[in-house]
């Protein structure tokens, strides 16, 4: 018998109360009653983004959420400040790009997070960007960008901050009002367990005069007509009535678990995966790690490649391996979403016996001894 577990950073593993709710009968769209659980939806969603701004729910994947954000805000010709330490930031570049901005990227070793004398610099250095672009989880790299502190520089500024918050939202604290940030994206297949397929964004009351104003193309991605819809309580188009469903009752079970409650365990998780891997005698690849996956880099010899293959394939425990040039060189450990501590130790049991498996020399146990340490004490 062998039993499948997903520690990846997307998709991640999803409640059975979840898969059931995404398969009850279909209801129509347009009705009182789907309207209902929309509404609902939406006012949960605005906790997990600490906003009292509506948040919009897209059919889609969460680039369509981040390219609903540049589509809206920014206008061919106008500049575009971009931190690029890893493969989504990467992506904001290419969408600026995409859209006919002129990108000003920072470049950042990956593993590295955009500090505050960074984002100063390039603001000082485009005084006149219309959008400043960050990821807060950088989920190819493991690594945590303040976005609060930078946050704080752009407010005082015309230049509005679009936050890639797909691997922060419902495991980071993200506080959209209280931090002034002004577009936030994310996605269903992290922290909100739920199966790819939907995508969020909110935006802050100074941008809606920016996307009045853009000139950009854009129909489907629209956030003037997603704001009409919202303000009748449904969708300009067909809404992905099964995963909205499924939404509703992964957001009611975190809202039961509470959201600090969930934050707390993501950072006990992290912190545990962290004392396995350094017990083991490897390394993080990023200097500030995130909470909801962690990077590590492979020892001399073995190819992550190979190793992430084995333990899916040979253990049926599925985490991810590196990406770009770090392709082969790291490994990622998820634990975002539907993961308990007992859940974690099969991630840490399985990552020893892969590496013992492959010639690594360490002593057994010892990541399992540290994270049982970090997480029931002793
Ligand atoms: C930080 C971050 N940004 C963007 C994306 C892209 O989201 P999707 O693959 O759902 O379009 C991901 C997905 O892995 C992500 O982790």
């Amino acid at each position: 018998m062998k039993k499948h577990y997903m520690f990846t950073p997307g998709p991640t593993m999803v409640p059975a109360e979840v898969l059931m709710a995404q398969a009850a009968p279909m209801i129509h769209h347009r009705t009182p009653q789907f309207s209902a659980i929309l509404r609902e939806v939406t006012d949960w969603l605005k906790e997990l983004f600490g906003t009292g701004q509506e948040v919009f729910t897209i059919a889609g994947s969460g680039t369509a959420a981040m390219e609903a954000a540049v589509a809206n805000t920014c206008s061919p010709g106008e500049k575009a400040i971009c931190a690029v330490g890893g493969k989504f930031g990467e992506r904001w570049a290419e969408l600026c790009e995409a859209f006919g901005c002129d990108v000003k990227a920072v470049q950042l070793e990956w593993g590295k997070s955009l500090t505050v004398e960074q984002a100063k610099a390039a603001l000082a250095d485009v005084p006149d960007a219309r959008v400043f672009c960050l990821t807060q989880s950088e989920t190819s790299t493991g690594a945590l960008t303040d976005v609060e502190a930078i946050a704080a520089l752009t407010r005082r500024t015309d230049t509005l901050l679009l936050v890639d918050a797909i691997t922060a939202v419902g495991i980071h604290p993200v506080r959209m009002d209280g931090w002034g940030l002004d577009v936030v994206v994310s996605g269903s297949q992290k922290g909100c367990m739920m199966p790819p397929g939907l995508a969020f964004i909110a935006v802050s009351p100074r941008s809606w005069e920016v996307i009045e104003q853009c000139t950009s193309p854009r129909y489907y991605l629209d956030l003037r007509a997603m704001r009409e819809s919202l303000a009748k309580t449904t969708t300009p188009f067909t809404a992905p009535v099964s995963l909205i469903r499924a939404l509703h009752k992964a957001l009611e079970m975190i809202r039961e678990e509470g959201l600090e409650n969930v934050y707390a365990r993501h950072a006990r998780l992290a912190e545990a995966t962290r004392a396995a891997m350094k017990a083991v005698g490897l390394t993080l690849l990023a200097d500030s790690p995130v909470n909801g996956v962690t990077a590590v880099r492979a020892p001399a010899g073995i190819d992550t490649d190979e190793m992430t293959r084995k333990m899916r394939d040979d253990y049926g425990v599925t985490i991810a391996g590196g990406q770009a040039h770090l392709k082969g060189r790291i490994f990622r450990i998820g634990h975002m979403g539907y993961v308990s501590e007992d859940d974690l130790l099969v991630a840490i049991a399985a990552v020893e016996r892969a590496l013992k498996e492959l010639g690594y020399e360490f002593q057994s146990g010892s990541g399992l001894a540290a994270a049982q340490a970090v997480l029931f004490g002793g």
